[in-house]
């Protein structure tokens, strides 16, 4: 893991709330996996005082570099945002568990709501350059056509692109649901897998369809986080069946039907079926 601060190669703006930063980040582009995060502090003052999470976007083909797209919704990615190339910025990372690749797969289907995409082009990436890739297809929807980031990478990758959008300025118009449901009926259960990433009920919907069809699915959650490392508990989601005792990662203590897990530690990637949906 690394904790230091790294040169901002590039920070553009891609739409009016939506940023892409490149960082100088060699030992973070050797050490991330898919689905992992960093937890970045955007000012040198402790104002604002907590660090803020953000996916792993892509690792450059160099392998010295890593982007992160992130929204600007407050004051933090604000900050953010007003980074200029040559500046630094202190980052912490890679945190948190990242989606699993099953050996035997032909079919990944992504499955994006708005900035949700973000960690998806790099799992997209390590997919594709398995020695005999899957079919690797992405379903993004977002409320309209400027959410819709990264499309221009996905499609360099050859992903096979469904788009939708709420306004219907781009794709069909509706919930990226919609498109996905009749999807899931044309595939072998056995030989796919779903990862998504969003907000909550597109990802309990995802959990429906999905255990509906009976096809695996990954899921990345997204709580707010105040140590990001497993110590404050603030980030806490209701998890069924027995806890978790991934390698290097605490075993959580709570019993009950559902116990709990760190979404920061555990997570953020949890089985869509082991989540506990009504926490969201
Ligand atoms: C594991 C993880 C990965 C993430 N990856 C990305 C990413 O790749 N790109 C990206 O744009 N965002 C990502 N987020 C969300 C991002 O952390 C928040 O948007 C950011 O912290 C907001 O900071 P702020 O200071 O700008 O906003 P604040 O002033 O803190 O809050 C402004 C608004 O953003 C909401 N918000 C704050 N934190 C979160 C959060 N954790 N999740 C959802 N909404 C939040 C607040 O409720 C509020 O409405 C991720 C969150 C998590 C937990
Ligand atoms: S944010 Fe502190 S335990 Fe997860």
């Amino acid at each position: 893991m690394i904790s230091e601060p790294l040169m901002v190669l590039s920070n553009e703006r891609l739409a009016q709330d939506l940023c892409r930063m490149t960082l100088e980040a060699p030992q973070l582009a050797a050490q991330a996996r898919p689905g992992q995060f960093v937890t970045v502090r955007v000012s040198d003052s402790y104002d604002p005082l907590l660090r803020r999470p953000l996916g792993i976007h892509r690792v450059l083909e160099s392998g010295g570099s890593v982007q992160l797209l992130y929204k600007v919704v407050g004051r933090g990615t604000e900050l953010l945002a007003a980074l200029i190339p040559g500046q630094r910025l202190h980052l912490l990372g890679p945190l948190g568990n990242g989606f699993s690749l099953p050996v035997e797969l032909d079919s990944a289907l992504l499955v994006a709501g708005g900035i949700g995409v973000a960690p998806l082009l790099f799992l997209a990436q390590r997919i594709l350059a398995r020695p005999q890739p899957p079919q690797v297809e992405l379903f993004f929807g977002g409320r309209s056509a400027q959410d819709l980031a990264a499309l221009e990478q996905f499609e360099d990758l050859g992903v096979k692109i469904t788009l939708s959008t709420d306004d219907g300025s781009r794709g069909q118009r509706g919930l990226i649901t919609e498109l996905l449901q009749p999807r899931l009926a044309g595939i072998d259960p056995a030989r796919a897998k779903v990862f998504a990433c969003g907000p909550t009920p597109m990802l309990k919907r995802v959990a429906q369809l999905t255990d509906m069809a009976q096809i695996a699915c990954e899921v990345s959650l997204e709580r707010q986080m105040a140590c990001g490392v497993g110590s404050c508990m603030g980030c806490v989601t209701g998890v069924h069946g027995a806890p978790l005792a991934r390698e290097g990662h605490a075993e959580c203590s709570t019993a009950g039907p559902a116990h709990y897990e760190r979404v920061c530690l555990e997570g953020p990637v949890f089985d869509a079926d082991k989540v506990e949906w009504s926490d969201g």
